[in-house]
């Protein structure tokens, strides 16, 4: 067993209390990204991953105190239940009900994977609160968190704060002028860019006349990190060419000068070397191998066109499909204005113009499916629970529900409830945002069409060959 795993493991002993099955990344025996750094001289990688894990790059949104008091203002029956619980029981309670991870080191103390300590009590959100998440109740490096729960947390801690006379912060705020993400899982991340980045000039100074950007909110599903090094663009219309400028768009929040932002470039250059380093991560289901290989032979048929070969070593061909003949949802694609674009392109990062933007997208990227069975839920706006939906598209839910920790082998994906409407009795917000409602703006879970051309065997071949990538 490598270092890393050993330490997943002790994660799931210590932190989840969950069934001891690591999962495995392709590369693990050979270069385990994540592992601690205890002797000689640390890769670029294994810095990205410290710094990332460590170092406080915005403010503290909370302290931990607040965060073990949050129970207070949970709904009944949580909080009595919570009011009875051992503090241990209690964690693990916030933890789920915001879908947060523990630690690889945790021995159940201390700030989630997701946030950093500030050392004096305070709690920092970091980039993995979005792009670290588990699959069966198993952390996997790198695919996006589907449970994090981001606006149910940042209400409960308005609350919580309230009830102690204490201030809001930047999320608080934030939360006033927009929504954070409707539905557990998902987050309006890129409003959040939008939004921090109207207070900067070209060169990252404060904004002199400061005009409110047009927001289209629509919430997104974070992609797994381990296809980035398979990329030469970023982001699922293809839009930025890869490097760390972009990735610093999390950090501008107004206590951040711009001195400050551009002196992290190297920083987030390792911190991208750790992306980059993530192998997808192997399937621990059965295979039925025959089955597989017809697969890959009616993938090669009818979905290399788009999506290229996903061998080893291969890159992705990054192929924008435009967006009347993909029919996935439009939202996002028309949500940046072209100001906005231009801006990006324009200023410190698009270094000024040189790197490759794309101002006029037209459509989605048909992204790399390598290690597609641990990134449910699918499509850019995660409106598709699991893969065999995705290749059944008249079987879609309009609404559904996912179980916290289970994973559905057959179909390959989350294991859901389906609903033909919201249940009548969901009337909170945090119980509606454990509902996944396709028929809401940005929300859309059709489109993606071509696979109907499949018989029903072909499908199911095609399921097989995808758990082998
Ligand atoms: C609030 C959630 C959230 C946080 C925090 C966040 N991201 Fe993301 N990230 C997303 C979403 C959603 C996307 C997809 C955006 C799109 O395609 O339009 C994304 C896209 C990306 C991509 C492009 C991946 C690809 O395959 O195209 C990279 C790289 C990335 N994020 C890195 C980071 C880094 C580094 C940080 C921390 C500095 C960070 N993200 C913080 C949600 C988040
Ligand atoms: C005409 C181009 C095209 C063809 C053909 C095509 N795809 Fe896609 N596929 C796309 C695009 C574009 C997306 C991204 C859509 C989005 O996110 O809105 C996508 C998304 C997906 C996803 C979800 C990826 C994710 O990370 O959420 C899977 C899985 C997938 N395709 C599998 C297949 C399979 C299997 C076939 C063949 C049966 C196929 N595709 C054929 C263009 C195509």
């Amino acid at each position: 067993m490598t270092s890393r795993q050993s330490l997943l493991l002790f994660c799931l002993v210590a932190g989840l209390g969950l069934p001891l099955r690591p999962v495995v990344h392709a590369n693990d025996e050979t270069s385990p990204p994540a592992t601690p750094v205890t002797e000689g001289a640390e890769t670029a990688a294994q810095r990205g991953w410290r710094l990332l894990t460590t170092k406080n790059y915005v403010p503290a949104d909370f302290t931990e105190a607040v965060f073990n008091d949050l129970w207070t203002v949970w709904p009944e029956p949580q909080r009595q239940q919570a009011a009875e619980a051992t503090p241990e029981e209690r964690r693990r309670m916030a933890f789920e009900r915001y879908g947060l991870l523990e630690r690889p080191e945790s021995a159940g103390s201390g700030p989630p994977l997701g946030y950093t300590s500030d050392g004096q009590g305070g709690w920092a959100m970091n980039c993995l609160a979005c792009h670290t998440g588990s699959v069966e109740g198993q952390l996997v490096l790198g695919s996006g968190n589907s449970l994090f729960n981001l606006e149910t947390l940042t209400d409960d801690i308005r609350l919580a704060k309230k009830a102690r006379g204490l201030a809001p912060r930047h999320m608080e705020f934030g939360r006033a002028r927009m929504p954070l993400g409707t539905t557990r899982g998902t987050t309006n991340a890129v409003m959040f860019g939008v939004a921090l980045w109207s207070l900067r000039d070209l060169d990252l100074n404060p904004r002199l006349n400061l005009r409110l950007p047009s927001f289209v909110h629509h919430d997104m599903d974070a992609p797994a990190f381990w296809n980035v090094s398979r990329k030469r663009l970023l982001y699922c219309e293809g839009s930025a060419e890869k490097g760390p400028r972009p990735l610093l768009q999390f950090v501008l929040v107004p206590q951040n000068s711009g001195d400050k932002i551009k002196s992290w470039e190297g920083e987030f250059a390792d911190i991208l070397a750790w992306i980059e380093s993530l192998a997808p991560p192997v399937y621990p289901g059965s295979i039925d191998r025959d089955l597989a290989a017809m697969g890959q032979r009616v993938f090669e048929a009818n979905c290399v066109r788009c999506h290229g070969p996903q061998g080893p070593g291969t890159k992705s061909p990054e192929k924008v499909i435009p967006l009347a003949e993909i029919g996935t949802d439009p939202v996002r694609l028309h949500a940046l204005s072209d100001e906005f674009r231009q801006t990006m392109h324009k200023g410190w990062f698009g270094e000024y113009g040189k790197s490759e933007y794309n101002l006029e997208p037209t459509g989605y990227v048909a992204p790399p499916l390598n290690g597609i069975w641990a990134s449910a839920p699918y499509f850019h706006n995660g409106s598709v629970p699991t893969l065999w939906h995705l290749l059944h598209p008249e079987q879609r839910p309009v609404v559904w529900r996912r179980t916290l920790h289970g994973y559905d082998h057959a179909r390959m994906g989350l294991e859901i409830q389906a609903f033909d409407d919201l249940p009548a009795d969901v009337q909170r917000a945090d119980d509606r945002r454990e509902y996944f409602d396709t028929r809401l703006k940005g929300k859309s879970a059709g489109g993606h069409l071509f696979v109907n051309e499949l018989t029903a065997d072909e499908k199911q071949a095609v399921l097989e060959y995808l758990k082998t990538l």
